[in-house]
């Protein structure tokens, strides 16, 4: 069993990115600049957006983080997204998801310029990404797939089974895996809520790829011997550590990873390479 070490992996690609900046910011040229919105205070949204402001710092991008309070009105941050459209000095920017129920997700990202869109959510991005043309690919499929190709995983004519339909996660990867690409050529299988079968679709499966956010939810005798499996679960469960939480993966770890080729860990796996990702799409937006 090999794991998928997404935190090294990341690392050498912040590394590429923090040199290419100083290369650059040495030749007089602006800072590249990604802004987060965070509406609310989740735990959980708090911790992502922080770790993405971390990263923008270690690579030597300008990062901000722009807070409103949970009751904020929709029309209030439309504004400020219309701002930062505006706004020369921002490379990118992303909206934390979840928003609160009062506000339209779908309204606040078509108002979000195309070309800011770092998280590749907007509906001109993910069908440019759809269609295999060059756009901002959202962080985690983008990330997923980076790291298998880093690991030269083959997935050309493979049985990938996603778990999960999010739009954020399943739906793209899903997309990515099946596309005539490297990685990609894989016939995929997009499970859900309503699938049935799910274990017997899982012992089918050379990839698996788990994204619905239930902590141990693959089990080891849902995977046949040598399958891949990447887990994207990061759900908070109580522990007894500083935080009071330990991130918990959708993959039972110890049943299923001697049964595997490659495994990815949580935390250390799939997160890392989202945040990576995240960084190469603004530093793609700066470039233009
Ligand atoms: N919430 C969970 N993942 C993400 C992400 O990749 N981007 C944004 N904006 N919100 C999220």
């Amino acid at each position: 069993m090999i794991l998928l070490d997404g935190k090294k992996v990341a690392g050498e690609i912040k590394a590429e990115i923090a040199g290419e900046v100083a290369r650059l910011v040495a030749s007089g040229r602006r800072t590249p600049q990604l802004v987060a919105a965070l509406v609310g205070n989740d735990g959980a949204s708090e911790t992502y957006v922080s770790h993405k402001e971390k990263a923008c710092r270690d690579v030597g991008f300008q990062s901000q983080i722009i807070r409103l309070p949970a009751d904020v009105s929709e029309a209030d941050l439309l504004t400020l997204v219309m701002e930062l459209n505006a706004d020369d000095t921002v490379d990118g920017f992303i909206v934390q998801l979840p928003l609160p129920a009062h506000i339209d997700e779908h309204r606040i990202i078509e108002a979000i310029d195309p070309k800011k869109d770092v998280d590749g959510f907007h509906p001109v991005n993910v069908g440019r990404m759809t269609l295999g043309l060059p756009t901002f690919v959202s962080a985690t499929p983008a990330g997923i797939v980076d790291l298998l190709a880093h690991y030269r995983v083959e997935t050309s004519g493979k049985h990938c089974v996603v778990i999960g339909r999010s739009h954020i996660v399943g739906r793209p990867v899903a997309n990515l895996l099946s596309q005539k690409a490297r990685p990609g050529n894989c016939t995929v299988t997009l499970c859900h809520s309503h699938t049935q079968n799910l274990k017997a679709l899982c012992l089918q499966a050379d990839i698996i790829i788990a994204a619905i956010g239930s902590p141990g939810f693959l089990k080891g005798d849902m995977v046949r011997r040598g399958a891949v499996v990447i887990d994207v679960g990061t759900t908070r469960v109580p522990a007894n550590t500083k935080s009071g939480f330990r991130l918990a993966g959708d993959v039972r770890f110890d049943e299923v990873a001697p049964r595997c080729s490659y495994i990815t860990p949580v935390p250390g796996g799939v997160g890392p390479m989202t945040i990576v990702s995240l960084l190469r799409n603004t530093w793609k937006a700066y470039r233009g």
